[in-house]
């Protein structure tokens, strides 16, 4: 008890720090198996902070998914190293027994004055009380539509375009002749993958159709998927925004993530727009999306859980699919390159990021083009 209170405290301190120095916004407090007393902790602490609280409690007592939960997730805890499959479910099971002893559920009644949600049967029924704004309506709105049912998300770009060889950013151009072949070798790979009820998605962009097209099924156009609005640097090269740019080129090595095209749009701005792509991705099961470089990170970041300043530097190279496959905890990540040569796009943040820097400098990480 003396080691639990230790964690919750400095759980609880760790809290205070996002709040008041990190400018967090949300946090998540494990009060996995809580009593009512420990709950009334929590509020008074929240209370005395100024800070909301927001109760999210998953109930569980159909059998099924109990064992299913306790081989999938709960057999690769350290508790379990070297126990007998069937030995370790027997003793999970009494271990629920004991904690039935202490836990207390959120009562329909006596706690209405509290801000919550419980969760029966993984999303089998809801019920929602009292929420109190925009964030935990935001909050109910993704546990509503979040799922556990295994599947797979695959995330392509368009085969290379006719821009891309000429090392060009945006614009709207069609595949060039490798391009087309990565669109064939796609549709090979996806049909040797066999996948269950697969939906299709694409930009509103040519390269991304043209690419769609070759999988002969069907395919959902969605605009949020385009590529990051580069602005007035639409159609030039790296080396042209250097050339006639060159503080808008230092400005965005500064803060790739933050940085603004002059009338278009930066990486943030991008997360915002994808956000009703990835609910969708979230309520869907397996998916095969063909996007774009940046879009691709802001997706890859999501379910990677990675920064803002890693996200605009993930690899994410032409002619190679990302298969991702949700697990209790965290994401895996098999990569597959379908052996169809193209340029590279990626262009790595460099040494030096300041203005006054020599266009060489500037120019030192730029792939290279025709
Ligand atoms: O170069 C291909 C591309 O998809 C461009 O259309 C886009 O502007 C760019 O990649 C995004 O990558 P970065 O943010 O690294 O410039």
């Amino acid at each position: 008890m003396k080691i639990r209170r230790a964690c919750a405290s400095s759980a609880i301190k760790d809290i205070d720090n996002y709040f008041a120095k990190e400018q967090g916004q949300v946090a998540v407090f494990d009060a996995t198996n809580t009593t009512r007393e420990r709950r009334v902790g929590i509020i008074s602490f929240a209370k005395e902070k100024g800070y909301k609280v927001f109760f999210i409690e998953s109930i569980c007592d159909d059998p099924e998914i109990i064992e299913a939960n306790i081989m999938q997730v709960k057999l690769s805890s350290p508790d379990y190293e070297n126990y007998d499959k069937e030995e370790a479910l027997v003793d999970f099971l009494k271990r629920i027994d004991c904690y039935k002893m202490s836990y207390v559920s959120l009562d329909e009644e006596k706690d209405r004055h509290l801000s919550f949600i419980k969760i029966f049967n993984v999303g089998s029924r809801y019920l929602v009380n009292r929420v109190q704004d925009h964030m935990q309506s935001r909050i109910v709105y993704y546990l509503m539509n979040i799922h556990v049912t295994p599947r797979s998300i695959y995330l392509s770009r368009h085969g290379e375009s006719e821009l891309n060889l000429l090392g060009r950013i945006g614009g709207d151009s069609g595949l060039s002749s490798q391009g087309l072949k990565y669109a064939r070798a796609l549709s090979e790979f996806i049909r040797g993958q066999s996948i269950k009820d697969l939906k299709v998605w694409t930009s509103h962009m040519r390269r991304t159709i043209q690419t769609a097209e070759g999988l002969g099924v069907p395919y959902e156009q969605w605009k949020a998927l385009n590529e990051i609005d580069a602005g007035v640097c639409e159609e030039m090269t790296y080396e042209e925004i250097q050339a006639t740019n060159p503080e808008e080129f230092a400005l965005r090595d500064q803060d790739k993530y933050r940085y603004r095209y002059p009338k278009g749009e930066s990486y943030e701005d991008l997360v915002h727009r994808l956000e009703p792509v990835i609910m969708e991705l979230e309520r869907q099961e397996n998916v095969l999306v063909i996007c774009h470089q940046a879009v691709m990170r802001c997706l890859l970041a999501y379910f990677l859980d990675k920064s803002a300043d890693d996200l605009p530097y993930l690899k994410c190279p032409l002619h190679t699919v990302l298969k991702l496959t949700p697990l209790a905890y965290g994401c895996k990540v098999e990569s597959f390159y379908l052996n169809i040569q193209a340029v590279n796009t990626h262009r790595d943040k460099p040494t030096n990021v300041n203005i006054a820097r020599k266009p060489e400098e500037a120019l030192r990480t730029v792939p290279e083009h025709l």
